[in-house]
């Protein structure tokens, strides 16, 4: 996976993915970032990037041609990948749909994706016609710039691909897997506060131990969140449990 990034704080984004799992993908050649300074791209002799906006108002816009030329510069570097193909060019603004994990996998089958981060009170409309194809939120507040989440979308999407976890296991079983939360972990010691650890998972009782986590997984959904519980599709058992042991049912 080829990751472009447009952004004036590459640093900030080169420190923020280069450590742990992400480190390592970038090590090992599964992903690679390519950071680009837009100001690089600035056609004046104090780099300047930004302005006024028209019709008065707020703060500063990031000017469109910094952010075409950067744009057309890389388009033209990779000129053999997106010969018959628009780049993939998200772009991070609290406007856009909210990131999610189906996202994260539909963008994971991509062999190269281009984000473009957005600084002070937004970018010139032109340019996000002309280059962006996907408008992405990772919320609903407001960042200080569009940095932060390009790094949380890498992140989400990049462990996804083959390679970057190392177990299998953890791929597969974790959280909103069949749309539901992940059952409670325990490790040793034992005992901890008081507390000892479920009795099924001392057992060796496989069937015994995917039915107590099918059983978490379903009352942590429906407890902490209710929301996933009425998208996911439960089978009739699994619903009459949950009106059997979930207040929120
Ligand atoms: N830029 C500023 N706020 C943002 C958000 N919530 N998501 C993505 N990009 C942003």
């Amino acid at each position: 996976m080829n990751y472009h990034i447009f952004t004036l704080f590459p640093e900030m984004i080169e420190q923020g993915l280069n450590t742990s799992i992400i480190g390592k993908a970038i090590e090992k050649e599964l992903i690679r970032l390519n950071l680009i300074n837009i100001r690089d791209y600035a056609n004046n002799k104090h780099n300047k990037v930004d302005d006024y906006p028209y019709g008065g108002g707020a703060g500063m816009l990031m000017q469109p041609e910094p952010i075409y030329s950067a744009y057309k510069a890389v388009v033209h570097q990779h000129k053999e990948t997106y010969v018959n193909k628009k780049p993939r060019m998200v772009y991070l603004t609290p406007q856009g749909k909210t990131f999610n994990q189906e996202m994260a996998e539909e963008f994971a089958k991509e062999s190269s994706l281009m984000f473009l981060c957005g600084h002070y009170e937004g970018v010139d409309e032109r340019v996000l016609e002309e280059v962006v194809t996907d408008y992405v939120s990772i919320g609903d507040y407001v960042l200080t710039g569009g940095e932060l989440a390009v790094m949380v979308m890498i992140d989400a999407i990049s462990r996804l691909i083959p390679g970057v976890l190392s177990n299998k296991e953890s791929t597969e079983y974790e959280s909103f897997q069949d749309g539901l939360l992940e059952y409670p972990h325990y490790t040793r010691p034992y005992e901890f506060l008081g507390k000892t650890v479920p009795d099924v998972l001392l057992s060796g009782h496989h069937a015994h131990i995917n039915k107590w986590r099918k059983e978490q997984s379903l009352l942590r959904t429906c407890e902490r969140r209710p929301d996933l519980i009425e998208k996911a599709s439960l089978s009739e058992d699994e619903k009459k449990f949950l009106k059997k042991h979930c207040k929120n049912l």
